[in-house]
């Protein structure tokens, strides 16, 4: 199996009923309980898209029934497979993002794997001056300083959002999530200029003050604002199995371009685990489509 990287537009995705249904009837129904709860439609779209995609991976890749997939999750909240694939890929692992108007999977045989997505966009509310002196702590001197070395200010924004999903493609990989210093974790982005849909592997990363070469960082600018970071670490299992260095650094590792799915995409290997609920419909469709506040911020 190849490294996977798929997208869906969940931003320009009008489920009707029909489509809502079907989608609401192909997930767990723990996971239909939580996406139901979103007030936003915006926000239950993506998380809906990033079940499907998750859903559509396991039974595309490994041949595993739609209907008899069971995923769980870590106490982290990152999701797993349930069921035992040792035998035939031992290490395989996925991660999913959805922010902005993507999700995003990215999923691997050998390498662990963490994704994120992030949009640039004004703040909600504040300058931007603001709202960096809010961040603070979440990034580096250094990395501050490259931020702030970006141009404009929505040069500096973007290249705010390019750090945050660099850490976060770190931490997803690593499955911590929050709780974990970011202070830690101090990235050289390379090169500063990014073309869309170039898959670029500069980047490089410190932990603890030490440089990493077990992991290597992939990113994308999906269009012009949607940043893109996908962490690739060491294989598992990597220190007792090789002695030489095997990084997705190697000579070996070609990248694997995204691939945009439309709805049909998603669900053309579906099966549905429940029959059709139609509160289901009028829940999505009695929710706000995003918050007003976004509203004004695009006018
Ligand atoms: N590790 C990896 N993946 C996780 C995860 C974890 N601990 N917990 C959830 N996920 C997966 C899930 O599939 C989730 O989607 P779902 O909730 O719809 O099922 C998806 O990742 C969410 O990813 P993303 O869309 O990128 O959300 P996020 O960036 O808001 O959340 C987490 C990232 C989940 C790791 C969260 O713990 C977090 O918010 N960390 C923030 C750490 C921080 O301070 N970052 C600032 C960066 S500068
Ligand atoms: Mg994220």
């Amino acid at each position: 199996m190849e490294s996977v990287r798929w997208a869906f537009r969940h931003g320009s995705w009008f489920p009707g009923r029909a489509e809502w249904l079907l989608a609401a009837r192909c997930v767990q129904p723990e996971e239909k309980t939580r996406i139901g709860q979103f007030v936003f439609a915006r926000d239950a779209k993506a998380a809906m898209a990033g079940r499907l995609l998750i859903r559509k991976l396991i039974a595309d890749k490994l041949q595993i029934p739609w209907n008899e997939i069971l995923l769980q999750r870590t106490s982290k909240g990152k999701p797993f497979l349930v069921h035992d694939i040792s035998k035939t890929y031992p290490n395989f692992n996925f991660n999913v993002s959805h922010q902005g108007e993507y999700a995003v999977l990215a999923a691997e045989v050998e390498f662990q794997v963490g994704i994120d997505i992030m949009k640039t966009e004004l703040p909600g509310s504040g300058s931007i001056q603001e709202f960096f002196r809010i961040m603070t702590r979440q990034f580096t001197e250094k990395e501050w300083k490259s931020i702030r070395c970006a141009g404009s200010e929505w040069s500096q924004l973007d290249m705010f959002y390019r750090y945050w999903a660099l850490k976060e493609s770190f931490i997803k990989a690593i499955g911590v999530g929050l709780g974990f210093s970011l202070q830690r974790i101090e990235f050289n982005v390379s090169p500063l200029q990014l073309e869309i849909g170039k898959i670029y592997k500069e980047t490089s990363m410190l932990l603890d003050g030490d440089e990493e070469e077990g992991w290597t960082f992939e990113e994308i600018m999906l269009d012009d604002c949607h940043h893109v970071a996908v962490a690739l670490g060491k294989p598992y299992g990597f220190e007792q199995q090789h002695s030489e260095v095997l990084s997705a650094e190697s000579t070996k590792w070609i990248p694997t371009e995204f691939t945009v799915l439309n709805f049909d995409d998603l669900v053309v290997s579906a099966a549905p685990l429940k029959p059709e609920d139609p509160t289901d419909w009028d829940n999505f469709n009695s929710k706000q489509a995003f918050p007003v506040r976004q509203r004004t911020n695009l006018a």
